[in-house]
């Protein structure tokens, strides 16, 4: 992307009244970060431009860089010290705030999130921006939960541990779920205490960058602050600031690696949720219309495939394997292929240039692979406005090789593998065959067997005939390489936002 010293009108920042038009919202917020409780534009004046979808450049991200991440860390350190010494019920009562207000904006947030990222307003954008609020009400009531024990140490003694703020924390999210996922750590972090700073992703940091401004509007300065910037300029200096007491990411396993390996030279605690490579299994007792619906709903079709839990290697029994694929080829060719604001659009466009390219490139290594049967479903959009959008028709491999790239890597589009089997033992080694260990889901009336697999497979988020998303008050996260630390639950907003400090007082 390029990089320019902006000539944008930095006029008004937009009012916090809900704006439908996502068109000039987009405009209005573009070129900014919320700095010390300000929206104000990169030190260097430098912005990116942001173009979805169509292919038309709908605004402006700001390039944040190192001065900026100082600017905010110096802001943060400041106001974390009185809101730490604030009630924690009365920082819940302040997220709880937050989620109303964001409920009143749910309509404009979808608008502007279908048309930064492509993603549907129908079948995604709206949702998320409508379970953004539920990760705030719940960690909202966890305030009288920060306590700390009583420890029977010695009788001369009276022993207590206490739960404090770590202080300033780096939020780095990315641009698939960007609200939900921000919500996840940004909730549990403030609630606890510590001042927050979030690094958007470069492709999407606007709609975040609205939720920051509503959220803004009731918190104290500087508590919370937003900057937009890409990995290595923004992120980077962020994850190895002095002052930054702990990193908490989700993204590619690889930038995961490199956050954690500078987060070591401080001695900072880090928290990763990276990719997967999710096995859905299906048995010949299963109720294949249901397994089915779940395959749609667990490879986010809806989505582009643009998910970390993606269900993106399907074993399916032999015995119910044609009906099976007939079924979801069945389902997937309905889904209609459009304009993200458009209410009748099932499927939206790929995040970004960079991103249909990857898919573009697995979808045409999957076509050479000896004997691999691509099925391309549902249809390209027919209006000619769309002819240089980021579509990308899903496909269905079949007879597919466990050892294809496209079995192993994650590929973050509309991209699945569906493999045929028949003995238990080897479909569970197959299910586990891989660096990844995020989700799995088991789809069977077999009690026994379900029993055995959930044991057995290695995941962090295993479910049964179902498969839900994740869930605020759901343990969250993966093993192997999708990730270290969970989220989503109070005992993860303990482990990962606190520390544990030991008092001991001498009666004697
Ligand atoms: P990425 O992991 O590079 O980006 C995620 C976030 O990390 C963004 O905010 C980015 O600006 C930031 N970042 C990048 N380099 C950094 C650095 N050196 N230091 C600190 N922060 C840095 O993911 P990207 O490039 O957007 O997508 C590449 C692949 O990653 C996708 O194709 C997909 O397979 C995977 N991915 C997985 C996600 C998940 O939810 N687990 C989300 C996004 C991408
Ligand atoms: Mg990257």
């Amino acid at each position: 992307m390029n990089l320019m010293v902006s000539d944008l009108d930095y006029g008004q920042a937009p009012s916090l009244d809900q704006n439908l038009d996502p068109y000039a919202l987009a405009k209005a917020l573009s070129g900014r970060h919320l700095i010390g409780g300000e929206l104000v534009q990169a030190a260097s004046g430098k912005t990116f431009e942001i173009y979805p979808a169509t292919g038309e450049i709908i605004g402006f991200g700001a390039a944040g860089d190192a001065e900026d991440v100082d600017r905010a860390v110096a802001a943060a350190v400041d106001a974390q010290k009185s809101w730490s010494k604030m009630r924690a019920r009365d920082r819940g009562k302040l997220l709880y705030k937050c989620a109303e207000a964001l409920e009143e904006h749910v309509e404009e947030l979808g608008r502007l999130i279908a048309l930064e990222t492509g993603k549907a307003l129908r079948t995604e954008s709206r949702v998320e921006a409508s379970i953004l609020a539920d990760a705030f009400y719940f960690h909202a009531g966890l305030g009288s939960e920060l306590k700390g024990e009583t420890v029977p140490h010695h009788p001369d003694m009276l022993t207590i541990t206490v739960r404090e703020p770590i202080g300033v924390v780096g939020a780095i999210i990315p641009w698939n779920v960007p609200l939900l996922l921000m919500a996840l750590k940004i909730a549990p972090a403030l609630l606890a205490g510590n001042a927050v700073i979030v690094k958007s992703a470069e492709e999407a940091p606007l709609t975040v960058l609205r939720v920051c401004q509503i959220m803004n509007s009731v918190l104290p300065a500087g508590v919370f602050q937003m900057l937009s910037g890409f990995g290595p300029e923004c992120g980077a200096p962020l994850v190895a600031h002095k002052k930054v007491g702990k990193v908490t990411f989700t993204g590619s396993v690889e930038t995961g690696k490199i956050v954690y390996k500078t987060a070591a030279d401080k001695l900072i605690p880090v928290t990763l949720e990276l990719g997967g490579k999710s096995p859905m299994i299906v048995f010949d007792d299963a109720k294949i219309d249901k397994a089915v619906d779940g395959a749609v709903v667990g490879m986010r079709f809806t989505r582009q495939g643009q998910s970390c839990t993606a269900a993106s290697r399907i074993f399916v029994h032999d015995k119910v394997y044609d009906e099976f694929v007939a079924k979801l080829r069945a389902k997937v060719d309905a889904m209609v292929m459009g304009d993200p604001l458009d209410e009748k659009t099932d499927i939206g466009t790929i995040i970004s240039p960079e991103q249909f390219s990857k898919v573009q490139g697995y979808i045409e290594h999957g076509r050479k692979e000896p004997g691999a049967v691509p099925i391309e479903c549902s249809a390209m959009p027919s209006d000619p406005k769309f002819k240089d959008g980021l579509f990308v028709r899903p496909v269905v491999f079949t007879e597919i090789g466990h050892d294809s790239k496209l079995a192993r890597e994650e590929i973050f589009g509309p991209v699945t593998c569906i493999f045929r089997w028949t003995d238990r033992e080897q479909v569970l080694a197959a299910a586990n065959d891989t660096e990844f260990g995020l989700a799995a889901t088991v789809w069977t009336n077999d009690l026994h067997a379900a029993l055995n697999f959930t044991e057995k497979l290695e995941a962090g988020f295993v479910q049964v005939n179902q498969n839900l998303v994740v869930q605020p008050g759901l343990s969250y996260g993966g093993v192997k390489n999708s990730g270290l630390g969970k989220e989503a639950t109070l005992e993860a907003m303990l482990e990962h936002f606190t520390h544990k400090k030991t008092i001991i007082f001498n009666k004697t």
